[in-house]
């Protein structure tokens, strides 16, 4: 046995991963919540066993694949979900998207909620779990990534939300209308050479790439807001800061008002919110 203290600041000197991910690590092997645990009670004991598990993840992580799908869970907004290869790791950056999105439900009694591209379901299940009143659909084109949903909306034990497996860009089937369309969708240009070796090499580029250089999807949300939205209804979309004012522009050629773009906690562009005029 070692005390908490002394394991936890040995693994910080073994590798070179960031504190929060360490911490990460400790959380999933000793389910005690960090930093409290670390602050609070630093005679907390860690047996050998546990010890080297935190070892061995921590070394998986840093000569591999990311955190998440080392340890299998990403927390997002407070709610803790599941990862796997193959369907994006939720992202800090998007609880910007999922906050407004909260923010317009309650202002405006918001029923209706379309996820284009749910992933993991984060965005839509951490919106469908804040707002209660709503009923909230999420479509992606990955089978892979809608199990995943429907194992979250399960663990998170979501009742108001469904799934669908469909291509956006072409939905003849879904007929309905929304009050809110929220969409976190692939937007990196092909040709970005920006991005990280971690992210490029493990996480799936149907979640990353977008066509046009990373406009495509904003095109296909603009479109198809045009016959899906009520009238005071909102669409939502997340963004790279690189893209935003190319991504205001698609959609005033469609006829949309521009009501914000809100900045991330970095102060980069990051959502842009949109009204049919
Ligand atoms: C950037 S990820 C966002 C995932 C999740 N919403 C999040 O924020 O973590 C984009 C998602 O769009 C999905 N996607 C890609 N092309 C699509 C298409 N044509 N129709 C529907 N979903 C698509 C991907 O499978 C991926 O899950």
């Amino acid at each position: 046995m070692i005390t908490l203290e002394s394991s936890f600041l040995s693994t910080c000197k073994k590798f070179k991963l960031a504190q929060s991910e360490i911490e990460e690590v400790y959380e999933f092997v000793l389910h005690q919540k960090m930093p409290d645990a670390y602050m609070l009670q630093p005679n907390f004991e860690v047996s050998i066993q546990r010890q080297e598990l935190i070892f061995s993840l921590c070394r998986l992580a840093q000569e591999g694949p990311p955190l998440a799908y080392v340890i299998g869970k990403k927390n997002f907004y407070g709610y803790d979900f599941h990862c796997c290869p193959g369907v994006l790791i939720p992202r800090f950056d998007t609880e910007v998207l999922v906050e407004r999105a909260i923010k317009e439900i309650k202002n405006h009694n918001f029923k209706t909620i379309i996820d284009l591209g749910c992933g993991s379901g984060c965005v839509g299940l951490t919106i469908a779990l804040e707002s209660k009143a709503s009923t909230v659909l999420g479509v992606d084109i990955s089978s892979q990534a809608i199990a995943l949903t429907n194992k979250n909306k399960m663990s998170l034990n979501v009742g108001h939300y469904q799934t669908l497996v469909a291509d956006m860009r072409d939905m003849p089937e879904l007929t309905g209308s929304f009050d809110l369309i929220v969409s976190n969708p692939p937007y990196i240009a092909k040709s970005d050479d920006r991005v990280d070796l971690s992210v490029s090499l493990y996480e799936p580029h149907l979640a990353l790439y977008g066509e046009q250089e990373g406009l495509e999807f904003y095109q296909t949300i603009a479109q198809y807001g045009l016959r899906a939205l009520t009238k005071a209804g909102s669409i939502l979309v997340e963004f790279s800061p690189f893209i935003s004012q190319q991504v205001v522009s698609t959609f005033q050629k469609l006829g949309y008002h521009c009501v914000e773009v809100i900045k991330d906690l970095q102060q980069h562009e990051r959502v842009g919110h949109f009204r049919l005029k």
